[in-house]
C-alpha cells in the first residue's frame, strides 16, 4: 500500500488536482474539506471527510483514524479584493484553521507538511522577475494571512522539528486533461475562468478591473501556471522532505508575464470568439505585476513545468468550462 497522506482542501480547484497526481503516483490521499468551496463531485475513488480546520475535534478524531506520512494544506480562502472587505475571516481560517492543522500534526507526530503561499506575499515588486529573496511586503491581507503562517512554519521548524515546504503561487490557470476535474469557484474572481465564461455567454462580458497600470498596455502583468505543474511541485516536495530539516520556500511560475488584454487576446484566439469586454476601475489590492524567478523549483526540486504556453493553459481551461462536471456551470 501507498504511504496515506492528508489533502486538506482536496476538494478544491488546486487540491483536486493533487490529489489526481498522488493517487497516479502510488499514494494513498485522504481529503479533508469543509466543501465551502470545494465539491464532493472533485474528489473519486479516494475518502473525502467532511470537516472544517476550525474544529479542533475533527481534526483529532482525523488523525487518530489514520496515520499520515505527510500534510497538504490547500484550504484557505484566496480571493485579494474579499480579503480586503473581510480580513476577520480570512485571518480565522488562513491563519487560526492552519495553526489548529499544524498542531493536530504534532499531537499525532506527523512532521512533514506542504503549504500553499502565493506571490501576493511580496507585495509590489522592486525587480522585474520576483525570486524568493525579495523583500516580502503584502498589501493585502490575504498576502499577509500567508506571510503569517510562512513565518509560523519556520518558528514550527525550529521549535517542534515540523519539516516543510512552501510554495509561493503566482496565478494558477488550466485543468486536467481528462476533463473531469477544472476549475469552478462560486463567484468566480479568477481572470482566466472569466473570461472564459465570457466566451461561452455565461457572464456579460469580461471587466478589466484597471488600464491605468504602469505596464506595456496598462492592465495588471500576471504569470499563469499551469495547476498540474503547480501539483508535480508538491511531489518532488516529498522527497525534499525526506533528507531535510526546517522550512524551504519555493516560487512556482513560468516566469513570463502576460497583461490582462493579453490574456483575452490569447482567449480569443483559443476560443475563435471576439470575447466582450469593458475596462472598469482598478480592483483593491491588486499589484501592476506579479512574475516568477522560478529557479530555485529547478534546480533545487528538478521541478520542469510540462505545459509553460498560456495558450496551452488556456485551451486546456477551455476544454474544462464547455462542459464542467461540477460547478455554478455544469447544469447539474
Ligand atoms: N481581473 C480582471 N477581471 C476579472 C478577474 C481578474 O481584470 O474578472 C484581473 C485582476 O484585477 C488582476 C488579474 O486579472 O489584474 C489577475 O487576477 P486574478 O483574480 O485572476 O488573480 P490574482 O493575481 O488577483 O490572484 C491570484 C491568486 C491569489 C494569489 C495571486 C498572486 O488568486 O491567490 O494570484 O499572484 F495571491
Amino acid at each position: 500500500m501507498g504511504k496515506k497522506v492528508l489533502v486538506c482542501g482536496g476538494a478544491g480547484y488546486i487540491g483536486s488536482h493533487m490529489v489526481r497526481q498522488l493517487v497516479e503516483s502510488g499514494f494513498e490521499p485522504i481529503v479533508f474539506d469543509n466543501l465551502s468551496q470545494g465539491h464532493a463531485a472533485a474528489v473519486t475513488g479516494v475518502p473525502l471527510v467532511r470537516g472544517d480546520l476550525l474544529d479542533p475535534a475533527a481534526l483529532a478524531e482525523l488523525f487518530a483514524a489514520h496515520a499520515f506520512d505527510a500534510v497538504y494544506h490547500f484550504a484557505a480562502l484566496i480571493a485579494v479584493g474579499e480579503s480586503v472587505i473581510a480580513p476577520d475571516i480570512y485571518y480565522r481560517n488562513n491563519v487560526v484553521g492552519a495553526l489548529n492543522l499544524l498542531d493536530a500534526m504534532r499531537t499525532a507526530g506527523v512532521d512533514r507538511f506542504v503549504f500553499s503561499s502565493t506571490a501576493a506575499v511580496y507585495g509590489n515588486p522592486e525587480t522585474e522577475l520576483i525570486a524568493e529573496t525579495h523583500p516580502q511586503t503584502p498589501i493585502n491581507p490575504y498576502g499577509r494571512s500567508k506571510r503569517m503562517m510562512e513565518q509560523v512554519l519556520e518558528d514550527y521548524g525550529r521549535a517542534f522539528g515540523i519539516r516543510s515546504v512552501i510554495f509561493r503561487y503566482f496565478n494558477a490557470a488550466g485543468a486536467d486533461p481528462s476533463g473531469e476535474i477544472g476549475e469552478a469557484h462560486d463567484p468566480e474572481t479568477h481572470l482566466v475562468p472569466n473570461v472564459l465564461l465570457a466566451a461561452l455567454g455565461a457572464r456579460e462580458g469580461l471587466d478589466i478591473f484597471g488600464d491605468d497600470y504602469d505596464t506595456r498596455d496598462g492592465t495588471c502583468v500576471r504569470d499563469y501556471i499551469h495547476v498540474n505543474d503547480i501539483a508535480s511541485a508538491h511531489l518532488a516536495a516529498l522527497d525534499w522532505m525526506e533528507t531535510r530539516d526546517g522550512s524551504h520556500v519555493f516560487n512556482l511560475g513560468n516566469g513570463n508575464g502576460f497583461t490582462n488584454r493579453e490574456v483575452l487576446e490569447a482567449a480569443r484566439r483559443v476560443t475563435g470568439i471576439d470575447i466582450p469586454y469593458r475596462i472598469g476601475p482598478r480592483r483593491d489590492g491588486d499589484a501592476a505585476t506579479l512574475v516568477a524567478d522560478s529557479t530555485r523549483a529547478k534546480t533545487l526540486l528538478g521541478w520542469t513545468p510540462k505545459t509553460p504556453e498560456i495558450e496551452a493553459i488556456i485551451e486546456s481551461a477551455w476544454a474544462w468550462h464547455r462542459a464542467p462536471k461540477y460547478g455554478p456551470f455544469s447544469g447539474a
